[in-house]
């Protein structure tokens, strides 16, 4: 289904969520400016949609202000693995505090709706399995991963207060575990790390025993998701849970990927990181009431799609660095 032509604006555009986005939008024949400072995403990942007249890159970064014209905002700057936003976590909290001030300010200026990219950190290490959306959350304020869980929490706040001030129309997603092609090659996300490992022949580094469980979700059902939760009636701003709730240990993970990639490589177990979340699955009950929507990728399809981007990129980039 085609809706009528838009100006959209998708910041963080060349990171791996974002490049996706951008192609499906274009896709569907509206006009996307994307905006990146290309701090963990890359020209390389939008470079095939340079040539298209509906496609505009502008470097920016948002904790900046911005003035554009456009009918749409999707706001997904944010560095989102532990490795890149605990790299400077003060400019994380700042992207999503000062980022999502200046996009707020800017959808409130053009009468823009805007979608927020949340994340299931906001319930930092849960009680409760899988998570509803009501469930509020167990975050840590003071530790490594805050600058991102809380980050992301306030952001949430600023949404919910621009639309209770101002009116606002708003969406707010909280993503769960999602991968695909374009994932960065080392970030130290769980999928990519790997696939990496196991193509490069190295051992897979599993933290703790590997029973802590995770859901994926492949790229192209979590962007469908986006399309759909952004075209709902305005009442509707969520927040919303999207990811995959099949639930999968770490320990099955690595195992499938050394099956897939037809791998030596070993397994090798180090310590578990501090805050690390043992079980992370979202309950998508709200998500397939409002959206008509759930995940239809199996895990085995989409590691193959991402083994395929993998292989490609190693024969390019082969220290993958
Ligand atoms: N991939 C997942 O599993 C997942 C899960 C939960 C939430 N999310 C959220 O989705 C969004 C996209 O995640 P992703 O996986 O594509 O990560 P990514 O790192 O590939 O993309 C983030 C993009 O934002 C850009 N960026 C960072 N700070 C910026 C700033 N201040 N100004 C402009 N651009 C900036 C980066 O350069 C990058 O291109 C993030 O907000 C993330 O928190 C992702």
């Amino acid at each position: 289904m085609k809706s009528s032509r838009k100006k959209i604006l998708v910041t963080g555009g060349a990171g791996f969520l974002g490049s996706h986005l951008c192609e499906r939008l274009l896709r569907d024949g509206h006009d996307v400016l994307c905006v990146d400072n290309f701090f963990t995403g890359s020209k390389d990942n939008v470079v095939h949609l340079l040539g298209n007249p509906r496609f505009e890159l502008m470097r920016h970064d948002i904790t900046f202000p911005l003035y554009v014209e456009v009918d749409d905002i999707y706001n997904l700057a944010c560095p989102a693995s532990p490795v890149h936003y605990q790299h400077d976590p003060v400019q994380t909290t700042k992207t999503c505090v000062h980022g999502t001030i200046n996009m707020l300010g800017l959808a409130k200026r053009v009468g823009a709706r805007i979608f927020q990219a949340s994340t299931s950190e906001v319930y930092g290490d849960p009680e409760v399995h899988p998570q509803p959306e009501g469930y509020v959350g167990r975050v840590n304020p003071i530790g490594p991963r805050a600058c991102y869980d809380e980050g992301k929490r306030c952001a949430e706040t600023l949404f919910f207060d621009y639309r209770r001030q101002h009116g606002l129309n708003i969406r707010v997603a909280r993503i769960f575990n999602t991968y695909g092609p374009r994932m960065h090659p080392n970030d130290g996300r769980v999928v990519s790390n790997f696939i990496v490992q196991a193509l490069k022949g190295e051992p897979i580094t599993l933290f703790g025993d590997g029973r802590q469980t995770r859901s994926f979700c492949y790229v192209d059902d979590m962007i469908e998701a986006f399309i759909r939760l952004m075209r709902t009636s305005d009442d509707v701003t969520g927040p919303v849970n999207l990811g995959n709730p099949a639930e999968f240990t770490i320990r099955a993970l690595a195992e499938n990927v050394v099956r897939l990639t037809r791998s030596a490589s070993a397994l090798e177990f180090r310590p578990l990181p501090e805050d690390d979340p043992r079980q992370r699955q979202p309950d998508i009950g709200l998500a397939k009431a409002l959206l008509g929507w759930s995940p239809s990728t199996e895990l085995e399809d989409g590691l193959r799609r991402t083994i395929v981007y993998f292989e490609a990129l190693l024969r390019e980039r082969p220290t993958c660095s």
